[in-house]
């Protein structure tokens, strides 16, 4: 069976493509609320905050939240903020990155105007804030209650209702490279060098910016060495050896995606490994499914021969990835195109994961010290049948999308016009093994291993449509 059977899950048969903009670190994020901030674009900024985000202000004296919890309270608490202060420029900001990855220590100093009076603003901020799933959850901010009168007072008149909670600097004001610089004291000691194979990838994309907030240097690989900020880029093909050799170069870990299609993995990726082992690599993350257990088909021949190979290997077996509805797999442009999800899998439930998730696990993977596991199983928080992805889609877009069940010859005869029937044959069966319930089994690996709960579809779809809706005059 080959490695990528759930990304070729599909009418056509081709390799899913992700033009999908992966989640932004937080630094990046942060960067984009002050641009939001500076446009006084209180919707949006809101926007960027968890339904379950937690402020707090510690030092907010008498009259001042000192806590808010949840988007709606965060979206009341700012939205007249424009209508006090005219946030104008961000003369100092550093940012800290932590040791985790989701988390920022933010230094600034805001100024501006107050509104009703003309009279400088002028208040510095430290802020702690951590961002999950490419949202705010928490936002600590120790805004000086000290500057409100000098500031104030100015200004004659009573004090804004918010007079901080959500400032952030200008992009422009971001020291260049300062965002993914670590703060020696807070940065794990050691920083490594990391192969990232499908760096371009779904889960890829989303595990080299972590790599880079903790600190470490990533070599990034695709066919066409990827153009990615921060990253050692590296022209790497699977089935080019010739390749090989600069991938292995004073590299502490592997992040493995599989040659995508290739029936036999094994092939190319074993004689790979066995000069990894010799380059001295000491640790590799395979990326495999919940599908395939050690030993079994493609890419399971893999994972069978790691212990063999390697002290330090750990295979993540994710299930089925929620962004093949909201990405550029072939699942999702038939939604867009026909609003229909072709399955094979009927009534059968599946615990869909974000690649996000993936990502984060793999960071902790490759990072932690222990391992996490060697053998991990990935699901989201709940198990859905394809009616429930296809009523959750209607829901959020306005737009009817249908679950058209069929049986597992038809989807293998319909594969079958665009592929190997080989190929279509084990993806039908796929299909079969979820109607009878193979994929309905959830895990707590996600939470256990990066400390936050995996996200759920509605919350991913929301926040998909939220980001790509059409815009009025778009
Ligand atoms: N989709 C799911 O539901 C699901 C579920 C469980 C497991 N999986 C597994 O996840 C893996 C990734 O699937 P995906 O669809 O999300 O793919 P992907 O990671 O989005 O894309 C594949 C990546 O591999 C790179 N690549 C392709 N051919 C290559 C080659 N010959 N040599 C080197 N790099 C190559 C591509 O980079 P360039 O194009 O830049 O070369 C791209 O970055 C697959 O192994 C699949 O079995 C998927």
């Amino acid at each position: 069976m080959p490695q990528d059977e759930h990304s070729d899950h599909s009418e056509h048969g081709a390799p899913a493509k992700h033009s999908e903009h992966p989640a932004r670190t937080a630094s990046e994020l942060y960067r984009h609320g002050l641009q939001l901030l500076l446009d006084k674009n209180m919707t949006d900024w809101v926007a960027l905050c968890d339904d379950h985000a937690v402020f707090e202000f510690p030092f907010a004296p008498d009259g001042y939240p000192q806590r808010l919890e949840g988007r709606a309270a965060i979206a009341a608490y700012l939205e007249d903020y424009p209508d006090h202060i005219d946030l104008q420029a961000i003369p100092s900001l550093e940012i800290h990155q932590t040791g985790t990855p989701e988390t920022i220590v933010v230094e600034m100093r805001a100024t501006g105007r107050i509104v009703a009076t003309g009279a400088p603003y002028e208040m510095a901020y430290i802020a702690v804030v951590t961002v999950i799933h490419d949202r705010i959850t928490h936002y600590r901010d120790y805004w000086n209650p000290l500057a409100v009168p000098t500031s104030m007072s100015d200004a004659k008149s009573p004090l804004p209702q918010a007079p901080d909670g959500a400032l952030m600097p200008h992009p422009d004001t971001t020291p260049p490279g300062h965002e993914t610089a670590p703060d020696p004291a807070t940065t794990p000691p050691g920083r490594d060098t990391f192969l990232v194979t499908g760096a371009t990838g779904t889960t890829g994309s989303r595990l080299v910016p972590r790599l880079l907030a903790l600190g470490h240097t990533v070599r990034a690989a695709g066919r066409r060495a990827p153009d990615l900020p921060g990253t050692e880029p590296l022209a790497f093909d699977w089935h080019d050896p010739a390749t090989h050799d600069a991938a292995l170069r004073e590299t502490a870990g592997l992040y493995l995606i599989p040659p995508i299609a290739a029936p036999d993995p094994a092939a190319v990726m074993l004689p790979f490994l066995a000069r990894a082992r010799t380059a001295g690599v000491r640790r590799v993350v395979l990326l495999s499914s919940s599908a395939i257990p050690a030993g079994g088909p493609g890419v399971g021949q893999v994972h069978a021969a790691l212990p063999d190979l390697f002290e330090e290997w750990v295979v993540l077996r994710p299930s089925w990835f929620m962004q093949n509805f909201t990405g550029n797999h072939v699942h999702a442009q038939a939604v867009r195109t026909h609003g229909t999800l072709t399955t094979a899998t009927g009534t059968g439930r599946v615990g869909f994961i974000d690649a996000e998730d993936i990502a984060a696990v793999a960071a902790h993977a490759l990072t932690d010290s222990p391992l996490p596991g060697h053998d991990l199983v990935l699901t989201g928080p709940e198990a859905l049948t394809y009616d429930d992805i296809a009523t959750t889609l209607t829901e959020l877009t306005g737009r009817p999308v249908r679950h058209r069940p069929v049986t597992r010859d038809q989807l293998r005869d319909h594969l079958a016009t665009a592929m190997p029937t080989e190929f279509a044959t084990l993806l039908a069966n796929l299909d079969h093994d979820l109607a009878h319930g193979a994929g309905s089994h959830l895990t707590d690996t996600v939470e256990r291993v990066t400390g936050h709960p995996p996200l759920n579809f509605r919350t991913h779809a929301k926040r998909w449509w939220h980001d790509n809706r059409p815009r009025r005059g778009a």
